[in-house]
């Protein structure tokens, strides 16, 4: 199987980049991350994504005039790197209809809930684990996505629940939901490598399963 190209867009320390590099070094993931793209020039992600001799770029609208100046430059980059499959881990900045027309169906995103529960704006990093503990739920998880133009609200690809228990505080559910993120975001991905998804309208169906 060819190796599946993959850009990954992170905003912050990159701990799923991370996974997605292990996972390759496993051989549980058939792909190779061909460019790491950051809004933040200091992301973890990005000094990630040196260390293995990967194209990193920070990419920032604040240098650019329009925003369609900065959609241009982002679509000539990722042509460069011929990145089939853009994941983004972390990213917190919107995506653009022509950069979502570039790539249909073939960009997809992480959230730590069970989504449509805890998403939307301002919805990542601790706050998510906050507003699942306040609500009293008993179960959060992970959902792997495909992205559209909203925030979080793209079909759902995979998801995994995650047991809320006694006791938890957001860090400690946060920490038992990225083990499972680490996870499920390669497998998710790892079926776009073996060309096994398939979308219908909101439905992902995965071939073969
Ligand atoms: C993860 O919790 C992911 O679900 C969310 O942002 C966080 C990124 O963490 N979208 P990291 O930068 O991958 O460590």
């Amino acid at each position: 199987m060819k190796p599946l190209r993959l850009a990954v867009f992170a905003s912050g320390r990159g701990s799923n980049l991370e996974a997605l590099f292990t996972a390759i070094d496993e051989g549980r993931l058939t792909a190779e991350i061909v460019l790491v793209m950051s809004n933040n020039p200091d992301a973890g992600a990005l000094t990630l994504a040196r260390e293995r001799g990967v194209r990193a770029c920070h990419l920032s609208e604040n240098d650019f005039t329009t925003p369609e100046a900065f959609d241009t430059r982002l679509l000539e980059i990722l042509g460069e790197s011929g990145g089939e499959l853009i994941a983004l881990a972390g990213y917190l900045k919107k995506i653009r209809p022509p950069i979502l027309r570039a790539f249909k169906h073939r960009m997809v995103n992480i959230h730590p809930a069970l989504l449509p529960a805890f998403g939307g704006k301002g919805m990542y990093g601790k706050r998510v684990h906050e507003a699942v503990l306040e609500y009293g739920c008993k179960v959060s998880g992970v959902t792997v996505h495909l992205v559209d133009e909203e925030y979080d609200t793209g079909p759902p690809i995979l998801q995994r629940c995650v047991p809320v228990e006694e006791g938890d505080t957001p860090e400690s559910l946060a920490a038992r939901v990225l083990e499972v993120e680490h996870r499920i975001y390669a497998e998710a991905v790892q079926l776009f490598a073996e060309d096994r998804i398939e979308v219908d309208g909101r439905r992902v169906r995965i071939k073969g399963a």
